[in-house]
């Protein structure tokens, strides 16, 4: 098992990331001091698969479990669910000392997060994550929240789970699809934050796709390492933190005017990722064949790199952009590479650039 640490002061806590954790559940929360009653939020696809062994583990371990069954998807990330969820947390009588455990995907972690931020102004929570995308980004650094009409995640709060308890064994459960969808989150780390993180992904892409347990475990650390650090230094995202929504402007704006779930998040911000890098060229020092590496990484894991957009929906783009939580006194500002590993935040870049970065050629 590998143990990554988030350091926030009396915030802080562990990342651990391994097979088999799942059944470990129970005795990790009796350790962290949790009280003895709780409630799990899944939904009905993981909920299937796993509620029943986190049951298991947390009631041997003495707690009470309450399973709070959400649908599968986007949907459940809705006031209407946090409302549900708060009136079956209060008719279990859960308290300040009980806690929540999330156990799912992006989805559920940031819906049940919220829950656990804002019921009785917050009680302890535990991230699960079942997906490669959830493990390696939105269960680590206390991101929660939910969607209104106007916008993804527009209602949310900052706050940190107990735990993060990454079982790589989730995985192999997971559509090939979503899996690549993840490793879109993978890559961004190594262009972000660490170059040689890049290489080794070129070289072992083969048995990441082939989900070697060895390789998933270092790799998957290794970005729970970056985000912890980017994290530790800028919890609130008040500068740093942007760096990890490198292609996210492009890639949130292509979710929501192709109506979410056509694109899965990964394969949005994989199409943004290799746009932010052409703009890095024109506007940066971008080596041209670092934006060729880039692209083709992507393109290896089986990501869509670029999009056919008519005039028409190239302005919903534009417009998509604009409403996005990141714009700042109405400029869309972007992450930029100035070489794989290094980015920085608040970029501006032109209606015309980019245009130029999303032609599909
Ligand atoms: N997913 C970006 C962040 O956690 O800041």
């Amino acid at each position: 098992m590998q143990k990554v640490k988030v350091d926030l002061d009396v915030r802080s806590y562990s990342i651990e990331i391994g097979g088999k954790l799942i059944p470990t559940l129970g005795k990790r929360c009796v350790d962290l001091g949790l009280g003895r009653r709780c409630a799990i939020i899944t939904d009905r696809i993981v909920g299937r698969l796993y509620a029943k062994t986190a049951v298991a583990s947390l009631t041997k371990a003495g707690f009470e479990v309450h399973v709070i069954t959400v649908d599968n998807g986007e949907q459940a990330k809705s006031l209407k669910v946090v409302a549900k969820c708060y009136d079956e947390l209060a008719s279990h009588r859960l308290e300040r000392r009980s806690f929540i455990v999330a156990l799912g995907g992006g989805v559920v972690g940031d819906l049940a997060g919220f829950v656990a931020a804002t019921y009785l102004r917050g009680i302890p929570f535990v991230q699960v994550p079942t997906t490669l995308l959830s493990q390696v980004d939105s269960s680590v650094g206390g991101k929660t929240g939910v969607n209104l009409k106007a916008g993804k995640n527009l209602v949310g709060a900052f706050y940190q789970p107990r735990l993060v308890l990454c079982d790589l064994d989730t995985l192999r459960n997971l559509p090939s699809r979503e899996y690549r969808a993840g490793l879109a989150e993978v890559i961004k780390y190594g262009i972000i934050y660490d170059a040689s993180l890049f290489a080794r992904i070129e070289r072992d892409l083969p048995k990441l796709l082939k989900k070697d347990p060895r390789t998933l475990a270092e790799v998957v650390a290794r970005c729970c390492e970056i985000k912890a650090d980017v994290v530790g230094q800028d919890e609130t995202e008040s500068g740093l933190r942007a760096i990890l929504n490198f292609g996210h402007t492009i890639g949130h704006a292509i979710e929501a005017i192709s109506g979410y779930g056509t694109y899965l998040h990964g394969e949005a911000i994989s199409i943004g990722q290799v746009a932010a890098a052409k703009i890095s060229a024109e506007q940066f020092e971008l080596p041209e064949p670092d934006v060729a590496r880039i692209a083709d990484l992507f393109k290896r894991a089986g990501l869509p790199t670029k999009i056919n957009l008519s005039p028409a929906q190239r302005a919903k783009l534009f417009a998509a952009m604009k409403v996005d939580k990141k714009v700042s006194a109405g400029e869309v500002k972007f992450v930029l590479a100035r070489k794989i590993g290094a980015v920085e935040f608040g970029q501006k870049v032109t209606t015309e650039t980019i245009n130029r970065s999303i032609e599909a050629k």
